[in-house]
């Protein structure tokens, strides 16, 4: 059902053009202009790791974001939260209003995460699960780190399922980083020119999902957010 109202933790205002369905489908670029705004679009670097490889690739996916007029983006480091030691979860959000109100604003959010034993690190989890209901219908997208061959794709398949439980929907096109030590310089450039390719299509994919659940938030009811 189709029904223009006000979620209660929607960052944006409703979209009057879309109150009616469009009997014509659109291209991503006439929902951005019926739409009027930018899309916000954190990115969350998933290590705290000493001499992570990971910064290299969440910067450089940082700078491709900013790059683009339909994206905005923030920049979030799991080595900025300090965690309590006897508390967790939703219980402490508050003491991260910064992370809590970027997500509560999101359309979407760019996970970099290193493969660590086929899994992800834990700090990761941990400030992920500091939310929950305010991750619901908001696209994810995952880029993948590895020293080894498979460039994360491991350990994305392991975020998939907790993701899911979020409420996040993931897109399907991923970027890998395999053998992540040959890919940048020591000034943190990366060597590799077919990345450029690659990173447009991954936003690409990213942005179609993001602007496409936004609108459903805006315009479809939902117990989520009404
Ligand atoms: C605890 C731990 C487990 C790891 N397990 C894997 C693994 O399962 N597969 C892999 O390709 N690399 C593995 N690595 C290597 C990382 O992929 C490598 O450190 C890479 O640079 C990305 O992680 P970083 O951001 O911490 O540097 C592991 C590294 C650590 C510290």
């Amino acid at each position: 059902m189709l029904q223009a109202g006000t979620p209660a933790f929607q960052s944006h205002p409703p979209s009057p053009a879309f109150f009616v369905r469009p009997t014509e489908p659109v291209t991503l670029a006439e929902l951005y202009v019926m739409t009027d705004s930018k899309l916000f679009i954190p990115i969350l670097l998933g290590t705290p790791r000493k001499n992570r490889e990971s910064e290299n690739v969440a910067r450089w996916v940082f700078a491709k974001l900013a790059q683009r007029d339909d994206i905005e983006s923030q920049f979030f480091d799991v080595c900025d939260f300090e965690f309590p030691k006897a508390e967790y979860g939703q219980d402490i959000k508050d003491q991260f209003p910064e992370w809590r109100d970027a997500i509560i604003k999101a359309d979407g959010l760019v996970i970099v995460t290193p493969e660590y034993n086929h899994g992800y690190p834990g700090t990761l989890k941990s400030v992920l699960d500091l939310l929950l209901r305010e991750y619901v219908h908001k696209a994810v997208a995952f880029v993948g780190v590895s020293a080894g061959p498979w460039g994360g794709t491991r350990v994305i398949e392991a975020c998939v399922p907790m993701v899911r439980e979020l409420g996040l929907a993931v897109t399907f096109s991923d970027l890998n980083f395999p053998k992540v030590g040959s890919k940048f310089d020591e000034n943190g450039k990366l060597l590799d020119e077919a990345y450029e390719n690659r990173v447009q299509g991954f936003l690409d994919e990213l942005a179609w999902m993001a602007r496409t659940l936004r609108w459903g938030r805006e315009n479809v009811s939902s117990k989520f957010h009404t």
